[in-house]
Parts: C-alpha cells; sequence; structure tokens
C-alpha cells in the first residue's frame, strides 16, 4: 500500500499521468485509472497522450508507446519504465534497410504498423494501429494506391486479405502473437464448442481464420463484455485477462494454446517486455526522471505527420 501512495504522492508532485497498455500487470492498470491516467489500446494511449494536460506522461507498455507519445507530445517529458522494453516487431525493422526498402518501391505508399522506431514512423505515410489498419488500408486501396507495410507480416496478411489491396510485405512478426498454433485451438474448441474464439491479427493466419472475432485488444475487450457467450477462448497476450475479467465478471476466459501439446508451456501467451513494467519502476523513474525519451527534433516532425494522418482519419 505504501508503494501505491509514494506513486500517487509522486505523479501528483510532478503534475504526471500514467499510460497503460492492457498487457501491463494488473496494479499498474489498477493505479492508472485510480489516478486519472488511462489503459487502453496503442491508438488510444496516444490520443491520450496527447490531449491530456500533464507535464509528463509516465508510459507504462513499450518502448514505441513512449515515442509515440513523445512525438505527439515533444512539450511533455515522457518517462518509460524500463528502457529495455522494447518489442520484436520494432527490433525486426531496422531504419536503414527499412529506408532502402522504401527507395526501391517509390511508387508505393509507405504504412507501417505503430509497433516501429520514430525513425521508422519518420520515413511512412501512414502509421496505423491494429484497430485502425484495416480502415486506412481499406481508404488506400479505394483511392487506387499500392501499400508497402511493414513490419508485421501477419496483420499484414489479415488487412490485405480483408481488402483486396496491393501489398508488399516487410518480414517481421510479434513473437507471442506467432506462439499461437491453431491445431492446438482447434482441439479446444472441439471441447469448447459454445465458445466464441476472439484473436488479435498479429497472430498467424491458421489461427486468424478459426476467429469469432478478429481485432484490436480494445475490440476484443468489447466482444467479452457484449457478445452472449459464456466462455471465450482468447488468442492475445494474457495481460489482457485483468480488463476482461473486469468488464464481464461472469465469463469464463481460456487462454488459446500457444506451444501445442507435450511441450511445457500449454499457454504462456505473456509479452516478457511488457511484463519489465512493474510498480517499484515506476516510482523509479518519478523520483529520479531517468529513462526519459528524447527523439531528434527532425525525426519528430516527420514521424507526427504521419502519426497526425491517422488520428485524424480516426477521429
Ligand atoms: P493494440 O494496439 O491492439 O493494443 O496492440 C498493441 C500490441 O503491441 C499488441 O501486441
Ligand atoms: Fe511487441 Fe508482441 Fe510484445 Fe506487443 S506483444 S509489444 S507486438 S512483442
Amino acid at each position: 500500500m505504501q508503494l501505491r501512495d509514494s506513486i500517487k504522492k509522486a505523479l501528483k508532485d510532478n503534475n504526471a499521468l500514467l499510460v497503460a497498455h492492457y498487457y501491463v500487470s494488473a496494479d499498474l492498470q489498477i493505479l492508472a485509472e485510480e489516478t486519472g491516467g488511462v489503459v487502453s489500446d496503442s491508438l488510444e494511449m496516444a490520443r491520450f497522450g496527447q490531449n491530456c494536460d500533464a507535464d509528463t506522461i509516465v508510459v507504462a507498455g513499450v518502448k514505441f508507446m513512449g515515442e509515440t507519445a513523445k512525438i505527439l507530445s515533444p512539450e511533455k517529458r515522457v518517462l518509460v519504465l524500463d528502457e529495455a522494453a522494447t518489442c520484436s516487431l520494432d527490433l525486426s525493422c531496422p531504419i536503414d534497410e527499412f529506408s532502402l526498402f522504401c527507395d526501391a518501391h517509390p511508387d508505393h505508399t509507405v504504412v507501417v504498423y505503430a509497433n516501429t522506431s520514430a525513425a521508422v514512423k519518420a520515413r511512412a505515410d501512414w502509421v496505423v494501429t491494429s484497430g485502425s489498419a484495416l480502415k486506412v488500408v481499406k481508404s488506400l486501396h479505394e483511392e487506387g494506391k499500392k501499400i508497402l507495410w511493414a513490419p508485421d507480416k501477419h496483420l499484414g496478411h489479415y488487412v490485405g486479405a480483408e481488402t483486396g489491396a496491393d501489398m508488399l510485405m516487410w518480414d517481421g512478426s510479434c513473437v507471442v502473437h506467432e506462439a499461437f498454433k491453431a491445431e492446438g485451438l482447434e482441439r479446444l474448441m472441439q471441447k469448447l464448442p459454445d465458445a466464441a474464439v476472439l484473436v488479435h491479427p498479429e497472430s498467424p493466419k491458421e489461427v486468424v481464420a478459426l476467429a469469432d472475432v478478429v481485432g484490436s485488444t480494445t475490440a476484443l475487450i468489447n466482444a467479452v463484455a457484449t457478445m452472449d457467450n459464456d466462455t471465450f477462448i482468447v488468442a492475445t497476450d494474457n495481460g489482457i485477462f485483468h480488463k476482461m475479467r473486469e468488464v464481464a465478471p461472469g465469463k469464463k476466459l481460456i487462454e488459446a494454446p500457444t506451444m501445442g501439446e507435450g511441450a511445457d508451456c500449454e499457454s504462456c501467451a505473456h509479452c516478457d517486455w511488457m511484463a519489465m513494467n512493474s510498480l517499484e519502476k515506476c516510482l523509479s523513474v518519478l523520483e529520479t526522471g531517468n529513462n526519459e525519451i528524447t527523439i531528434d527534433e527532425e525525426v519528430i516532425d516527420k514521424a507526427k505527420s504521419s502519426i497526425h494522418r491517422l488520428l485524424e482519419f480516426t477521429q
């Protein structure tokens, strides 16, 4: 209790707000909401950070979420809880290689997922999130544009299949969602025929094909809250269960299988980088000012316009 009280005081003293993703621990999510911050998907995290009037934004999530907050609010101080908390998608897409890929295809509109570095966002025409990718690409496709897509090939495949857009694909993936296995999921579905299957689109296409609902973290939480089913099989990071239990306390939530039969870990979808966030680190960054996000001004200016396009489009 003392730790939580100390963080609350430090947030107040710094005129700071805590912005948390659904995948971080329940104690951080609860604290964010209790102190006027927010718990949300990556799109709403970005929007909240931009619209709030705090001097400091403390981001409980991964590095790209802190960078997005800084790009949208360069005048604010943005702190992340652990500088080493990154994302396999971000790591898979280094700016130099990505820039060469873009240079080789100048006739394509460059659309990148939010899970990328500030420099990659600065090289893009559009930034999208899982909650907005379908609509943005559909609209670009209707304008006759060819798309260069990075970095998540699974999300890219899903968006391409749904929209029919002409998409050149970067070869990146999320290590957490890629572990979901269609075979194991099918077996579970046979045992639980009345369960609804909820899948984040970073999952492989064979898993997406089995879904009743495919969507962003927010869309999956809304599905649990609004669908009539009593049981849900959920293929995304298990940090999301905290919010799902809160919005639908009576419902049965089951993790989709990852490693499959005979493996040590049947259901263990949790992002190691998200797990690096903790209450202790939250207090520490507020007290020391460590882990401040800094980004080159030129990069901020370029990245800002591609994120603004998204925010205006999804308004
Ligand atoms: P959402 O935008 O759906 O919250 O996804 C972010 C993420 O990192 C999923 O792995
Ligand atoms: Fe990145 Fe996957 Fe972790 Fe999300 S769950 S932050 S996409 S590695």
